[in-house]
C-alpha cells in the first residue's frame, strides 16, 4: 500500500463511539494517577455512572454526558494553580486527537469549562441537558457518606483544621476568597454541601439528593454532641 494510499486509509477510519468512550476512559485513568483521593478515578467512575442514571431519565445525547462526565475534572482548576483553562484545553486537544467530531467536542469542552462551583452561584451560560445531568451527577458526588468522606480528605490534603468554633462559616464566598480559604473543613458544609440539594437540576437527582442531604445532617449533629463531649 502506498503512502499516499495508506493516509486515506487512516482519515477514512472513524472510530465508534464506544472506542472514544474506551479511549477516553484510559487517558483520564491515566490522567488521575496520582490524584488527591476524593478527585482521583473512582470519583469520575461514579459521576460517570450517577450521570448516565440521571441522564437515561432525560432526553439527551449519553453520548456527550458519558465524555463530559470522564473529562470533567482531567485538569481540576484547584490543582493546577487556579488556571481554569488547563482542563477545558486538555480535554479538546484530546479529543480533536480521537477524531471526534467538532460539535460534539464544542459541547463537552462547554460542560467542562462551566460544571464547577467556585463559591457561588455564578450563573452558567450552559443550558443544555446534558450540561444539567453531568453537574447533578458531580454535586451528587460532593455530599452524602461520600462526599464527608470526600470534604475530609480534601480538608487534610490542604492541611486545614476539622473545625475551630472561632471561624465561622463565610456564606458569601467571591470566586476568590473560596479559592483561597483555609477555612475548618467543617464550614465546607455550610459553605457548599448543604446548598447544593436545592441547586439540583432534575428530578432523578433531587431525590437522590435529599437522602445524602439528610446523611451529612445527621453527621453534623452527631459530630457537634460528641464536640460537646456528649457520651
Ligand atoms: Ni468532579
Amino acid at each position: 500500500m502506498s503512502e499516499v494510499h495508506c493516509q486515506k486509509v487512516l482519515k477514512m477510519y472513524q472510530m465508534t463511539e464506544n472506542e472514544i468512550i474506551k479511549n477516553t476512559a484510559l487517558f483520564v485513568r491515566e490522567s488521575l494517577k496520582d490524584a488527591e483521593g476524593g478527585h482521583d478515578w473512582y470519583h469520575i467512575q461514579r459521576v460517570r455512572n450517577l450521570a448516565l442514571h440521571i441522564g437515561e431519565k432525560e432526553k439527551c445525547d449519553l453520548f456527550v454526558v458519558e465524555l463530559a462526565a470522564l473529562l470533567h475534572d482531567i485538569a481540576d482548576y484547584k490543582f493546577n494553580d487556579g488556571d481554569e483553562n488547563a482542563g477545558p484545553e486538555k480535554a479538546a486537544d484530546f479529543l480533536g486527537n480521537l477524531g471526534v467530531n467538532k460539535e460534539i467536542t464544542k459541547h463537552v469542552v462547554e460542560i467542562i469549562r462551566h460544571i464547577s462551583f467556585k463559591g457561588g452561584n455564578n450563573g452558567s451560560p450552559v443550558e443544555s441537558v446534558e450540561f444539567k445531568v453531568v453537574q447533578d451527577a458531580d454535586r451528587l458526588d460532593a455530599i452524602g457518606a461520600i462526599g464527608i468522606a470526600r470534604t475530609f480528605n480534601y480538608g487534610g490534603f490542604r492541611n486545614r483544621a476539622l473545625y475551630d468554633p472561632d471561624i465561622l462559616p463565610e456564606k458569601n464566598h467571591t470566586k476568590k476568597s473560596y479559592m483561597n480559604s483555609t477555612a475548618p473543613t467543617i464550614n465546607h458544609f455550610y459553605e457548599k454541601l448543604l446548598l447544593l440539594k436545592d441547586r439540583m437540576n432534575t428530578k432523578t437527582a433531587k431525590n437522590i439528593a435529599e437522602k445524602r442531604h439528610a446523611i451529612m445532617e445527621n453527621f453534623l449533629d452527631e459530630f457537634f454532641k460528641e464536640w460537646e463531649g456528649s457520651y
